[in-house]
């Protein structure tokens, strides 16, 4: 075979090769663009372009870091799809893909808001992790990043849900609320297993986070200030919506509260 004839069957036999693979690659290729697509919106802040995996490894780390004021940690409440194995994260909004979210935080963020709070996580980082000074631009983009590198094709667009801690407390709606769950008649035995997982993390006889009252012993409040507590939250303490806890969960969790100290 001379070089020329040679370089041209090299040169068939490539092109065959390449349109054979392009072929048999064509279904995974879509979902690959899906997967960059969405990396890529993670990068719409305008503040540089650094790559989306470098970033989510950093968004991860924040995502599991452990306050050091109060030692807990974004993943003790939210799930990134990985860590449902802990308790409380079925009380709070799943954060995979939240970037992408029209709207967060009970309509809090919306627009272009929702990607410069991360979603809403900087009052999560004042509030809940009770850190002093505010989130970085920096990392505010890492979390972004790791929402979208944690995205499922089921993510959800917006979550939605009843509260009446937002947009304001409504002390008004309280009074109802109050009045609703001291009318239901308590079980201290239901409400033992939700208080372990709702509550446990902080309040319970294992808690791993600092400076969470007990009240699991000479507890000086009522059914009226433990239904304030849940569903208004305060400060550190998050709010609970409905329906991820129901009245007639409070009200079990409330005689089990009571029972235990004593009341
Ligand atoms: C003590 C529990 C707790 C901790 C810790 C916490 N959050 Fe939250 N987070 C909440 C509550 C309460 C809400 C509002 C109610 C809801 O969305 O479930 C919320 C809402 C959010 C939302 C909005 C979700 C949506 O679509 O509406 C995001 C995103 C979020 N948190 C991210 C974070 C990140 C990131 C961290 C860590 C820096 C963090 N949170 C730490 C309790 C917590
Ligand atoms: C993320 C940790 C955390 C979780 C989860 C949590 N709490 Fe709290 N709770 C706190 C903190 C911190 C305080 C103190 C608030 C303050 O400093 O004002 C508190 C305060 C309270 C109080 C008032 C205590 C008093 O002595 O007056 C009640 C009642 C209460 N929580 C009930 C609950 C119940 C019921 C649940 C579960 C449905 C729950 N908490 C879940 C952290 C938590």
């Amino acid at each position: 075979m001379n070089r020329k004839l040679f370089i041209q069957a090299t040169g068939y036999l490539v092109i065959v090769f390449f349109i054979t693979s392009l072929l048999i690659s064509c279904g995974k290729e879509e979902k690959k663009t899906e997967v960059k697509d969405k990396k890529q919106t993670a990068d719409t802040s305008g503040r540089g372009s650094v790559t989306a995996t470098g970033n989510s490894a950093a968004g991860k780390e924040l995502f599991y870091m452990k306050s050091d004021v109060n030692n807990i940690a974004c993943a003790d409440c939210h799930s990134d799809g990985s860590n449902s194995a802990n308790p409380m994260t079925k009380y709070f909004s799943n954060i995979q893909g939240a970037n992408k979210r029209t709207s967060t935080y009970h309509g809090k963020f919306t627009g272009e808001e929702v990607v410069k709070n991360a979603g809403g996580a900087t009052i999560c980082w004042e509030f809940y992790e009770r850190k002093k000074t505010p989130l970085t631009e920096d990392q505010i983009k890492a979390l972004n990043d790791y929402y979208a590198s944690v995205a499922a094709a089921n993510s959800p667009v917006e979550i939605k849900y009843e509260t009446i801690a937002l947009p304001t407390r409504d002390k008004t709606k309280l009074k109802e609320v109050q009045k609703s769950v001291m009318e239901l008649k308590g079980d201290a035995v239901k409400g033992e297993t939700t208080f372990t997982n709702a509550c446990g993390t902080c309040h319970g006889e294992n808690s791993i986070v600092k400076k969470v009252p007990s009240i699991l012993e000479d507890f000086e409040g009522n059914v009226k200030s433990i239904t304030y507590n849940v569903r208004l939250g305060d400060g550190p303490m998050p709010f609970f919506h409905n329906p991820a806890l129901t009245d007639q969960d409070i009200a079990d969790i409330s005689a089990f509260i009571m029972k235990k100290s004593g009341k």
